[in-house]
């Protein structure tokens, strides 16, 4: 199975999931670990899977906006603008939880993260498994992003494969993510809009939307752990470097084994570097950029030196991920 969702297999990750399994499955920014999140014991078994904190909250996937009410409260006109504008898409919303929201899934917060992603592969999934639910008002299913606690996300079924092995009931292969990073996280719980996390949807496209200003996170603002410094990391000590300064790191490490990632081609009669070129733009560098690490993670190299992206808004999403994923 590709991007085009086969209905056998759709059945019985769905069945999977009702019986209180855990399917990994692709979004398009990428792989979710997924169990039902009405099911607390199900829910569980992500947070030992990941290794992850317990008190963190996880976003509840949906397939249709008629099922938000459900799950939030006082969900505001932002909420319904934005869902039209971006959804199925790379966007979260944290809305006011409804009463009823289980508190495995909120980390005990006043607030709950939903997303109806676009990927064919988990509408089909989504769709699958609400109607396989019956009557039941919470079907919905709880995917963080398929990885260890802490480490790069996955953006191939290869990846979730390689890091859980036969810890998973089951992974839908649904081919490489198409965004490549995780989704732009937007709090509408407390009146104006708010950026948790930035993504491919930036704050101008959701202002634009809006008609009003997206603030930056405060103190006060809802608790995304997940954006914690030292996220994203491969095992290899990563530095980020201006353009202009990575010759003469590359000079003063002479000595040491190195891996580059870089927009731009290996100068002349480098040696000893393993050279990976980027792509200029930032929608194919986001989308091959987990890729990339992972790769270059396993060349067993004593550091990874990535030229840094410029820092414009539009590559905010991805100099986020360069940033926690550096030693520095
Ligand atoms: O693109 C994505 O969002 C992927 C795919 C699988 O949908 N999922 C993902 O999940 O990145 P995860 O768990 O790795 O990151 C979710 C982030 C975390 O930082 C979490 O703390 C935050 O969302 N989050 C979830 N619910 C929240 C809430 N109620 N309030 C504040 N932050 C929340
Ligand atoms: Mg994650």
């Amino acid at each position: 199975m590709t991007s085009h969702p086969d209905p056998a297999e759709i059945e019985r990750a769905a069945a999977i999931l009702r019986a209180g399994g855990l399917v990994a499955f692709p979004t398009e920014t990428v792989y979710g670990l997924g169990a039902d999140a009405a099911n607390a014991a199900a829910v569980a078994n992500i947070f030992a899977a990941k290794g992850r904190p317990q008190n963190h909250p996880l976003i509840v996937h949906l397939s249709d906006v008629a099922q938000l009410p459900l799950w939030a409260a006082d969900i505001p006109e932002a909420a319904q603008q934005l869902a039209a504008a971006f959804w199925p898409g790379p966007l979260t919303l944290v809305l006011k939880r409804a009463a009823g929201v289980p508190d495995c899934v909120t980390g005990g917060q006043g607030s709950v993260g939903l997303r109806i992603p676009g990927h064919p592969v988990a509408l089909a999934l989504l769709r699958a498994f609400a109607g396989a639910a019956g009557g039941r008002s919470y079907s919905g299913v709880a995917a963080p992003s398929a990885n260890k606690f802490g480490r790069i996300s996955p953006t191939t079924a290869e990846h979730v494969r390689a890091e859980f092995g036969a810890a998973l009931d089951w992974v839908l292969d649904g081919g490489e993510c198409e965004v490549g990073i995780e989704s732009t996280i937007i709090d509408l719980s407390r009146g104006r809009a708010v950026l948790l996390r930035p993504g491919q949807i930036t704050p101008a496209q959701v202002a634009a939307v809006l008609g009003a200003e997206v603030g930056a996170a405060d103190a006060a603002a809802p608790r995304a752990p997940g954006a914690l410094d030292s996220h994203y990391a491969p095992r290899t000590p990563l530095f980020l470097v201006p353009a202009a300064e990575l010759q003469a790191r590359l000079s003063a490490l002479r000595a040491k084994k190195l891996a580059v990632l870089a927009r731009a081609e290996a100068p002349e009669g480098l040696h000893q570097v393993h050279w990976q070129e980027a792509p200029r733009a930032v929608a194919p560098y986001a989308h091959e950029l987990y890729a990339s690490l992972r790769r270059l993670d396993a060349l067993g190299c004593d550091a990874i030196l990535v030229e840094a992206p410029p820092p414009v808004p539009e590559w905010q999403g991805v100099n986020d991920r360069l940033n926690r994923a550096s030693s520095d």
